[in-house]
């Protein structure tokens, strides 16, 4: 693929798996579904940080429809590749919830875990509805029952890396989404 190879990351990218292109796409049916379904609704779209920034500021600006935005930032992998199950707030929302249309903004639904614990917190705050958006789902390695309304696609069960996702807080600028080499986080 011609995109980026000028770029220095790009030796760490095994295989390029969405490109910019199909990104927006992907970005630009979920920002439409969402205006038809919350159409006279009181929107509030919560991005779980950091991971989901750039999906966020991508989303929002495909929805037609007034909305307020939001953030969280919560703690689950610490800096390796594999979920510890521990989720701890970092940020909390400066928004209270009553009267809400909550959507959670995440970036990938992997084990669960992370979104069942917000999903539960948050229901407890009393907001109207609660849905979630998760760009990326990986199905298979579900632990945690969770269901997401929107999903942008399913993606195998590799780690993926761009457009917001990291590993070790690197790799987030990247425009594309594709799978790290395994030995760039020790496989
Ligand atoms: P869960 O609690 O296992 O669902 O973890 C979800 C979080 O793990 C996501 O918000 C990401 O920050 C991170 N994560 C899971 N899989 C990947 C991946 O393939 N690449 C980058 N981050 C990932
Ligand atoms: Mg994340």
């Amino acid at each position: 693929m011609a995109q980026n190879t000028n770029n220095s990351m790009m030796k760490d990218i095994q295989e390029v798996l969405l490109s910019e292109e199909k990104l927006q796409q992907i970005v630009q049916d979920i920002g439409a579904q969402i205006s038809r379904d919350y159409e006279g609704k009181k929107l509030l779209m919560v991005s779980i940080l950091k991971g989901s920034v750039v999906f966020m500021a991508d989303l929002m600006r495909a929805i037609t429809i007034p909305c307020r935005i939001d953030f969280m930032a919560v703690s689950s992998y610490g800096s390796g590749a594999k979920t510890s199950g521990v989720v701890k707030i970092i940020k909390d929302l400066d928004i209270p919830l009553e009267g809400y249309d909550l959507l959670i903004v995440e970036d990938i639904l992997d084990s669960g875990m992370t979104l069942s614990y917000i999903v539960d917190m948050l229901k407890s705050r009393g907001p109207r509805s609660i849905r979630i958006c998760t760009l990326f789902d990986k199905p298979e390695r579900r632990m945690a029952e969770v269901k997401a309304t929107y999903v942008g696609t399913q993606v195998p069960d590799a780690f993926i890396v761009g457009y917001g996702l990291d590993y070790d807080e690197r790799y987030r600028n990247l425009p594309f989404v594709g799978i790290l080499k395994p030995e760039v986080y020790g496989e």
